[in-house]
């Protein structure tokens, strides 16, 4: 099945969620209702602690659903186990703010290892993982390990990283926070291309205001409720 032919691509309806059990229970997202289409590309923000990492992390799959219903990609993730739960993160590209680049690899050796895990991606890799690494400003840089590179470099790479077997769904947890105003342009025209000329969905927190007009959607959470969502590009 073509994870890009379902009608949205995330479908979150009276999502719940919960920290801690009994009497230590903290509730932390409340009754989330939100329907992305493919190939949307939705910026959340929202003040620090009002869910936006939480649900980012339930969308995917990296937590386990308790109230509401949410699907993604074709997949109903409040069922999802073994080798589907393994089907559904290897669709995913996930950019998350702490990334961990092995200290051992250069640039190119850590996006070809991600590589490596989708040998159905297998086509003119190599060039692939040039042509993207220089996309984002590292054609110099391919044979540099971690220690060689800034944070926004390292960030870049991490991006590459997630992005480079296509996935059908990215999801971004700040990820220019770390880079100056050129490689956020940068970084942002790169998903907004995926988006747009791929049908790749793509959901990014950011509280970075310059780039807000990149996006399809604006979807705001305040103390775990969805307090706006306005489609942007209409
Ligand atoms: N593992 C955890 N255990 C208990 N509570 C948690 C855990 N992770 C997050 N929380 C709580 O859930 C709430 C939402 O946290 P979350 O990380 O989703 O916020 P956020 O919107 O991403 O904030 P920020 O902008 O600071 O990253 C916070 O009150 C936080 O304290
Ligand atoms: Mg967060």
């Amino acid at each position: 099945m073509n994870p890009n032919s379902q009608k949205s691509a995330i479908a979150v309806e009276g999502l719940d969620y919960a920290f801690g059990e009994g009497e230590t229970a903290k509730q932390v997202l409340f009754g989330i209702d939100l329907e992305l289409a493919p190939g949307e590309f939705a910026i959340m923000t929202g003040p620090s602690g009002s869910g936006k990492t939480t649900l980012l992390s339930l969308v995917g799959a990296l937590r386990r659903t308790q109230g509401g219903r949410l699907r993604s990609i074709g997949y109903d993730l409040g069922r999802l186990e073994g080798s589907r739960l393994e089907a559904y993160r290897r669709n995913l590209g996930f950019i998350f703010q702490l990334h961990n680049l092995f200290p051992a690899l250069t640039a190119f050796q850590s996006v070809q290892m991600a590589a490596d895990l989708h040998p159905e991606e297998a086509g003119q890799m190599d060039d692939r993982i040039r042509a993207l690494l220089t996309r984002l400003g590292l054609g110099e840089r391919l044979d540099y390990r971690p220690h060689q590179l800034s944070g926004g470099q390292r960030q870049r790479v991490a991006i590459a990283r997630a992005l480079i077997h296509r996935p059908a769904l990215v999801l971004a947890d700040e990820p220019t926070a770390a880079l100056d105003g050129e490689n956020t342009q940068i970084v942002l025209k790169l998903l907004a291309d995926l988006a747009h000329e791929r049908g790749t969905t793509v959901l990014m927190v950011t509280q970075d205001a310059r780039v807000f007009e990149s996006a399809d959607r604006l979807i705001h959470l305040v103390d775990g409720r969805l307090d706006s969502d306005v489609r942007t590009n209409t």
